[in-house]
């Protein structure tokens, strides 16, 4: 029998330039990076970001990020402002993209951003994805490696299950040491937060020394990726409520629920950082132990609280 994890492949030197030469060919990879799992294909290359849609079953009109090694290999693609680099200087590479003006001549794919005339760019830190990015000339179109709507993958037997054979290649990089997906900063007009993560907004005011909006939940859907029911173990959710039953699983945090039946624990010692590493390996093992529920409770909002809680609230039916 073929076992499901045939396509996993440790990463050594000969990995590195299979991985490269897949990517040169317009084939699609599963990678690691520090936020979470991507598919990668080659952004200036119709086949690959047509296959990317595809096997995520993802809507055309959500665009997708592109990413690179740093800013210079993205001047041609995009138009950099003065906040751009502020911020690039003091967090790339690292867990934030920015949205920025597409120029007209880029090779960019327009199906990469929906045909948007933005772009989403991120220069990510896990080394073996750098590794790779540094080598290639071309970006890499990388959007969370999981069927759309689902949970993202934090390690690439969670990408196996997602796509089972549908995807040849994935290089094991190990867990994704965040787990939460980038923050996403729309500088294309006044700077706004599409996405909390782990850059925090405060963070970024500190940085430029200015308001910094984010899009509220009446606001008008920006970025289609903001659609309500995203991030879901495909489960009933209730989001700080008070509808435990003695059938559902409890995930909680610090003290709250302790040592009860079903409960899965984010982080005992009250850790918002170790929480967001678990969240989505939780999700997913509650899911495999075919609870019919599950009762979230609420994490504390700040730092990267924000962002779990905007993840768990998105997953979560009202
Ligand atoms: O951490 C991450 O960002 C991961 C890793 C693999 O890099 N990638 C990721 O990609 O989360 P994805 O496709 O799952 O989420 C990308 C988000 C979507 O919500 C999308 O709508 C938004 O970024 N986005 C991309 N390009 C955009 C654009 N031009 N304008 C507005 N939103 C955009
Ligand atoms: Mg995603």
């Amino acid at each position: 029998m073929k076992n499901f994890y045939s396509n996993i492949f440790p990463y050594n030197k000969k990995m590195l330039d299979k991985t490269i030469l897949n990517l040169k060919k317009g084939n699609i990879v599963g990678l690691p990076t520090e936020t979470v799992y991507g598919l990668a294909g080659n952004a200036y290359l119709k086949k690959p970001i047509k296959k990317i849609y595809k096997i995520k079953k993802r809507p055309n009109l959500n665009p997708l990020i592109v990413h690179y090694y740093n800013y210079k290999k993205a001047e041609n693609d995009v138009i950099f402002n003065k906040d751009f680099f502020k911020l690039y200087k003091k967090l790339c590479p690292g867990p934030i993209t920015f949205i920025l003006k597409k120029r007209g001549n880029s090779k960019i794919q327009p199906k990469v951003s929906a045909n948007l005339n933005s772009i989403g760019i991120r220069f990510p830190k896990h080394p073996v994805t750098r590794t790779i990015l540094k080598k290639i000339n071309f970006p890499l179109a990388m959007p969370s490696a999981n069927i759309s709507s689902n949970l993202s993958p934090v390690n690439a037997l969670d990408v196996s299950d997602e796509f089972k054979n549908s995807l040849k290649l994935i290089v094991d990089g190990g867990n994704s040491k965040i787990g939460l997906e980038s923050t996403v900063l729309d500088l294309t007009g006044k700077p706004t937060i599409l996405r909390p993560g782990l850059v925090e907004l405060k963070t970024i005011r500190k940085i430029l020394k200015k308001k910094i909006y984010k899009v509220n939940k009446k606001s008008k859907i920006k970025s289609p990726g903001m659609l309500k029911s995203h991030y879901s173990p495909g489960i009933p959710m209730y989001f700080d409520t008070n509808r435990i039953d003695k059938n559902c699983a409890i995930l909680t945090f610090g003290k709250k629920y302790n040592g009860i039946k079903h409960s899965f624990n984010l982080s005992k010692n009250s850790n918002l950082k170790e929480a967001a590493s678990n969240l989505y390996r939780t999700l997913r093992k509650i899911k495999k132990k075919k609870f019919k529920k599950i009762f979230v409770v609420k994490v504390p909002n700040k730092g990267i609280g924000i962002a779990i809680n905007d993840r768990l609230e998105r997953a979560s039916k009202k």
